[in-house]
């Protein structure tokens, strides 16, 4: 657990953006066998937005920026990064191009890579890059289109993965003020890859009860490295907002952490997996929703592929966002 110093990194702006078509659990069901009784019971997912065929990660990631930017106020920054597992080619990296649609041309972006930890990798690098002194400001988008990767007859992660795009301004600023980045913890196993993992040419894989198992723990024993580093309590946490893999492990996460689980922000019934857009889309919601007030403690966690995890503290900003 790193905790910043000084200077710090603050939350400024946050937009969202969903591919509108929808995919109820009833029109998995009619191609599928399954059922939205099995999906709902076991994930807590209702439908996931699929992006139209021709509509890239690029796409949903431009929408999600130029929203964030509006939310900040801001018509340019230092630099744009942009987490995702499923860029719209694999060379070169999708971020020049949304930060060339959003007119951001000539400013420095790149691609970061955690799968469904990516938000948290994603935040963590925006957030050295502005506590170091190099950047005022950053641009961090997560957005994946990852039911591209799905086996179409696959109804384990077909029912669970859905398409989306969520993205903050990070502003410089002080460690005491409403916003600031002010805890963080990520870490990797790469010998357990083979529990998520997309192999060359193939579809997306998945141990879901080892992925179950891991997930939970892993996200608990982050977050608790976190709250520990800074000296918060469990009860002093206004909110938990998870990567949104599944309503069974946030609701584990929470019972072994001993919070309240109604403490947790999630939106995973309308938006299942989203992948790097996971964490963002929680926290449009809990700003909807009203939840989220300046000054509170939230803590951010995720886990994923690779397998990554992390978990990230702050405090809420006085922000608001456009529908
Ligand atoms: N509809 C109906 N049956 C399904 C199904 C679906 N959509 N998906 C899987 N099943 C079946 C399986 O084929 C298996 O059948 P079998 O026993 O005949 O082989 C059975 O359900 C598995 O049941 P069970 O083991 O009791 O399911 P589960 O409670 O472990 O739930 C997952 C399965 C995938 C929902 C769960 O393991 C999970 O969510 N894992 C984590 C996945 C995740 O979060 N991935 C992303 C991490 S970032």
């Amino acid at each position: 657990m790193r905790k910043t110093m000084g200077r710090g990194a603050v939350l400024a702006g946050l937009g969202v953006h969903l591919p509108p078509g929808v995919v109820t659990n009833d029109m998995l069901a009619e191609a599928l066998d399954t059922s939205d009784e099995w999906i709902r019971t076991r994930t807590g997912i209702r439908q996931r937005h699929i992006a139209d065929p021709g509509v890239g990660t690029g796409d949903l990631a431009v929408e999600a920026g130029r929203r964030a930017l509006a939310s900040a106020g801001l018509s340019t920054v230092d630099a744009v990064l942009l987490a995702t597992t499923t860029p719209d080619q694999s060379c070169p990296a999708t971020a020049p191009q949304v930060a060339d649609r959003l007119g951001l041309r000539g400013c420095p972006a790149y691609d970061v890579s955690a799968a469904c930890s990516g938000f948290l990798y994603l935040l963590t690098t925006g957030a050295a890059l502005i506590s170091s002194g190099l950047f005022e400001t950053v641009l961090l988008i997560g957005a994946d289109t990852f039911s591209t990767t799905l086996d179409p007859t696959d109804r384990t992660t077909r029912a669970l993965i859905g398409d989306g795009a969520g993205a903050v301004v990070l502003r410089a600023g002080r460690e005491g003020e409403d916003g600031a980045l002010l805890g963080f913890d990520l870490g990797s196993d790469g010998s357990q890859v083979d529990l998520l993992v997309v192999p060359p040419r193939g579809h997306f894989q998945m141990r879901g009860k080892q992925v179950f198992t891991n997930a939970v723990i892993r996200m608990t024993e982050s977050v608790e490295r976190v709250l520990s580093g800074l000296g918060w309590s469990v009860e002093s946490v206004n909110h938990l907002v998870p990567h949104q893999a599944n309503a069974r492990i946030l609701a584990a996460v929470a019972d072994q952490l001993g919070l309240d689980p109604a403490r947790t922000i999630t939106n995973i019934g309308d938006v299942g997996n989203t992948v790097a857009a996971s964490i963002p889309l929680a926290l449009a919601h809990g700003v909807r929703e009203e939840r989220l007030r300046p000054g509170d403690r939230v803590v951010l966690t995720g886990f994923g592929a690779g397998l990554t995890w992390g978990a990230i503290a702050l405090t809420w900003p006085g922000i608001s966002i456009t529908a």
